[in-house]
């Protein structure tokens, strides 16, 4: 398979007409040429039963053709320290909880030519120059010690340690001594976790977690705490010297450290059982890649899905963006919320190219396509929230400064490609739309979408910060319309870390259908905030949307019935002109609207009673599973084709202020719209809906 030989990124998820954009690009291809263009996204790859890509080339101004480079990631997280007095006899020591020692050469201090590290053993050693002296005795995975290197130049005495924390499993310490080189410099800069490599880069990064660095030498004596400076990118030095450093690639703070034992969970009530920094080689914040050329926006563009489509030798890479409307833009009276948090949070997945029982999950053979394969190639274009990091820890942020393969019309059928469809329907049926963004919501918040009438979701908005559920709480309080089109939406807290744009932070913890688990003691972010589900945190999908994630299969889809409620008549505007009582047997995704991840009606869980359940799906197969989180314990009889709570509801609600909700509960509602040349339906409710929602006339919630 061809796979594309130029990548690029934007550092940003949207922007306005008339604004000029950066674009980033590296190229692959021997020759460093390519081309790039600015495209209107109408539609996606759909598969043969949809109506696949659209797209409009805009005039932008750009050249025929560029001439690039091949740009490199400086992927890994490490510490620095740009500024240290010059040092005599040395001591240096710090905490060292490894994940992966034994697999490779791992710096753990680097302070001039003295260099502290794990060797490819996973013992502690210490080199100075050409000379190395180790323990000898591997460090055990996930255990606390304390590596101590000592170093005279006058003689170039030399010795290190390793001391293992006391527990049930008690390694023992480990010590060498040994002559080294005389004379050898320490001078800033101090480098933790990782070693200045070739050109400005690093290498040897650590995986694991450091606590406590110091550093003793004449009248210095520094000490660095990681409980101080939570959320920022500062180390902070303790001494009167205040030598700080900084992280570099955002590793994971509000970690559990040394002194962690169980009695603490949430890190502000004690940030000394938090002293700890975990590193990963395969952090990335910031890609930090060169600009390559700019790209003004035309004055007159229209809100929507864009690209920038560069292309060398193979197929073309598509950096996908939103242009949403500017502060003075008019704007329509439809907004369509496109969900850009969910989509960084999936951005570089690279689950489908990594061992595990990703077949049983599927319920068929994964399909991987040609920037899998680019994804595989470059493991430094970073991971998404869905992965773990090379040590099996799972990756709790993503970043928007770096390529993000997901934001595309092609090969994935998800995310932007899936809202897409929605687009494509919009344009066929002539209905005027903005595209807003879930970054603007968490923003601008209620504020933003109090410019609409109606505001419809895509077909997955998974990943919520509080501030944007409580946006959309309070458009309904004020009357807002909404149309959630998707499925196991408003499901995670996200939240935005300061001192890190771009960057969302995440933490699968306690319960929910988890890519991986957040481990004990680190279920509040470092932004202060508890993370998990929505649904755990007292903010169930059902209180905003009638609906909550239910099951999830991705075999096939299926159809949704008609209920007695559809015939209310409340609900009937949304079946005008429709006499089937079998809705969406049909679809590009799996032949059907009712799939993918689905949707229930759940008073128990705050769907408002007086919500009218209008259609539910039914005969879902033995793939589609109910969802762990709504069951308190395991048992048989939890398969599509047993369970009676394994399927979607299509939901209408009016609120007390006179908006109303419309859910379709399902992420694979949006690629039936499509079906038939438009005409069937799933467009025509959507329609009934739609028209009804922009009309001004208020509803009301019916007595009782
Ligand atoms: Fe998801």
């Amino acid at each position: 398979m061809k796979t594309p030989s130029v990548v690029g990124y934007l550092d940003r998820l949207f922007a306005h007409a008339g604004e000029e954009l950066t674009v980033r690009v590296s190229v692959l291809d021997p020759s460093r040429r390519y081309t790039a263009e600015l495209v209107r996204m109408i539609c996606g790859e759909t598969g043969p039963k949809g109506p696949g890509l659209k797209e409009e080339k805009i005039a932008a101004g750009l050249a025929e053709q560029y001439e690039g480079i091949e740009q490199p990631t400086p992927v890994g997280s490490y510490a620095v320290v740009d500024r240290l007095p010059p040092l005599q006899a040395a001591e240096v020591s710090l905490l060292v909880w490894p994940t992966l020692p034994g697999r490779s050469a791992q710096t753990l201090v680097h302070l001039g030519a003295l260099r502290l590290f794990l060797d490819a053993s996973g013992a502690a050693a210490l080199s100075l120059g050409e000379g190395t002296i180790s323990t000898a005795r591997p460090l055990r995975p996930c255990w606390w010690y304390r590596v101590t290197a000592r170093y005279d130049p006058r003689t170039g005495a030399a010795s290190v340690a390793s001391s293992p924390f006391e527990g049930p499993h008690n390694d023992r310490r480990a010590a060498s001594k040994g002559r080294l080189q005389r004379n050898a410099r320490l001078n800033a800069p101090m480098h933790l976790a990782a070693s200045p490599g070739p050109g400005g880069g690093t290498a040897d990064h650590f995986y694991g977690k450091l606590e406590s660095p110091r550093i003793r030498s004449g009248r210095l004596a520094a000490q660095w705490d990681f409980a101080r400076g939570m959320g920022t990118t500062r180390i902070e030095e303790t001494s009167r010297h205040r030598l700080h450093g900084r992280t570099v690639n955002a590793p994971k703070r509000a970690v559990t450290g040394s002194k962690w034992n169980g009695s603490i969970h949430d890190w502000r009530q004690d940030p000394s059982h938090y002293a700890a920094i975990h590193f990963h080689g395969d952090d990335l914040y910031d890609a930090c890649w060169k600009p390559s050329f700019a790209i003004k926006l035309p004055r007159d563009l229209k809100s929507g899905f864009y690209a920038v489509k560069l292309r060398a030798s193979g197929p073309a890479f598509y950096v996908g963006f939103i242009v949403s409307p500017g502060p003075r833009a008019k704007r329509a009276k439809l907004a369509v919320l496109a969900s850009t948090v969910t989509y960084l949070a999936y951005a570089n997945y690279r689950r489908r190219m990594t061992p595990g029982p990703f077949e049983l999950a599927m319920g068929a053979l994964p399909t991987v396509d040609m920037t899998d394969i680019l994804l595989a190639e470059h493991p430094e274009f970073g991971n998404s929230t869905y992965d773990v990091h090379r040590d099996g820890f799972g990756v709790s942020h993503a970043s928007i400064r770096r390529p993000l393969f997901n934001m595309r019309p092609g090969g994935r059928f998800w995310n932007f490609a899936m809202d897409l469809c929605l687009i494509d329907w919009l344009e066929h049926e002539g209905i005027a739309y903005d595209v807003i963004t879930d970054h603007e919501l968490h923003a601008e918040g209620a504020g933003l979408l109090k410019r609409y009438r109606a505001v419809m979701t895509g077909s997955h908005p998974e990943y919520y910060s509080l501030e944007m559920l409580n946006a959309c709480d309070r458009f309904l309080a004020g009357g807002g319309r909404f149309l959630y089109m998707g499925g196991n939406g408003f499901y995670w807290r996200v939240t935005f870390p300061r001192a890190h744009p771009g960057m969302i932070e995440l933490r699968r913890a306690e319960d929910g259908t988890r890519a991986w688990a957040e481990k004990p003691g680190q279920y509040y972010h470092a932004t202060g905030e508890y993370g998990g589900l929505w649904l755990r945190l007292g903010r169930p999908p059902n209180a905003l949307a009638g609906v909550g994630f239910i099951a999830q299969g991705f075999d096939a889809s299926t159809y949704y019935r008609r209920t007695a409620a559809s015939r209310d008549p409340r609900a009937a505007f949304l079946f005008e002109s429709i006499g089937d009582e079998i809705i969406g047997d049909f679809g590009a995704w799996g032949d059907g609207a009712a799939g993918l991840e689905i949707d229930a009606f759940d008073d128990k869980l705050g769907s408002p009673r007086h919500a009218l359940v209008v259609a539910t799906s039914e005969n879902h197969s033995n793939a589609f599973l109910l969802v762990n989180e709504e069951m308190a314990s395991n048992s048989h009889g939890v398969d599509g084709t047993l369970n009676a709570r394994v399927k979607a509801n299509i939901v209408f609600f009016e609120t007390p202020a006179g908006g109303a909700v419309f859910s379709t509960g399902s992420i694979a509602y949006v690629a039936s719209l499509a079906h038939n040349g438009y005409d069937n339906n799933v467009a025509r409710l959507t329609r009934n809906a739609v028209e009804r929602f922009l009309d001004p006339k208020s509803f009301a919630v019916p007595p009782g």
